[in-house]
């Protein structure tokens, strides 16, 4: 896991249009709409993009995370950085209004880390996940294909309904759901360094040989051999009840 984003941390903020997309950011400020008194973990926080979004907004911003190359580079853009694992956090109980975690979940244990998030967040707090997930059973087994070529170390895929099932779960109520469209150029977004162009190459075959619910759901389109994708994003919000 570490060796994984170790190797991607020095051009992590352009393996992915999502990224620094500040469409992205404005859904995800829209839906947790932060207080100037507001303490916010940032959870996975990477390079601390997420983390950025909630800079001056608020009271705090504390990024954590298990890979020091990434979080490093948050280290600018955070009021305190914390590396350990998500699934058990320095942190005393209800000591954040929110927390955020985007593209985290993938990796870690579940449902062990969402309950971690929830223990940390205060009674009425909010718990967001930002996350790429398949559209529904339609695109499943394909997307999930290409989302486990593009990133070996991944633990876990998702249907939407899986995320706000986790979050609910973990002693959450109010669970919303934003989606969110993010249009990506394959061949740039699995060049993320750290996968082989074998596994670059099973990428693009897939989307060759994708079904037509395939293409017509993820809008594919094709052009002298590249591909694009329209991969989409939700952003659940639990309230800690
Ligand atoms: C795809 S990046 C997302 C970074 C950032 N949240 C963003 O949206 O740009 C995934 C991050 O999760 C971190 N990570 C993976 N497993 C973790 C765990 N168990 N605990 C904490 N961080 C973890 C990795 O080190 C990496 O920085």
């Amino acid at each position: 896991m570490t060796g994984h984003f170790a190797a991607r941390a020095a051009t992590y903020d352009r393996s992915s249009s999502w990224c620094t997309d500040s469409d992205l950011a404005e859904v995800v400020l829209a839906t947790t709409s932060p207080r100037p008194t507001d303490r916010v973990l940032d959870v996975a926080c990477g390079t601390g993009l997420v983390s950025r979004v909630f800079r001056g907004r608020t009271a705090e911003v504390v990024g954590v995370d298990i890979t020091e190359e990434m979080a490093e580079q948050a280290r600018a853009h955070v009021d305190r950085l914390v590396i350990s694992p998500a699934e058990s956090m320095p942190f005393e109980d209800a000591s954040f209004d929110i927390v955020v975690c985007r593209q985290g979940v993938q990796f870690m244990n579940l449902p062990d880390a969402v309950e971690e998030m929830v223990r940390v967040t205060r009674p009425g707090g909010k718990v967001v996940l930002v996350h790429l997930c398949a559209y529904g059973p339609a695109d499943r087994d394909e997307y999930f294909e290409i989302l486990r070529l593009r990133n070996p170390v991944r633990r876990h895929f998702f249907l939407p309904t899986d995320l706000e099932d986790l979050v609910r779960k973990a002693g959450c109520d109010a669970v919303t759901t934003r989606r969110y469209v993010s249009v990506e150029d394959v061949d740039v977004w699995s060049d993320n360094g750290a996968i082989e162009e074998e596994r670059r190459e099973a990428i693009r075959e897939v989307y060759r040989n994708a079904s037509p619910r395939f293409r017509s759901l993820h809008a594919v389109r094709e052009s002298d051999g590249r591909f694009t994708d329209h991969m989409l994003f939700v952003v659940v919000t639990g309230h800690k009840a």
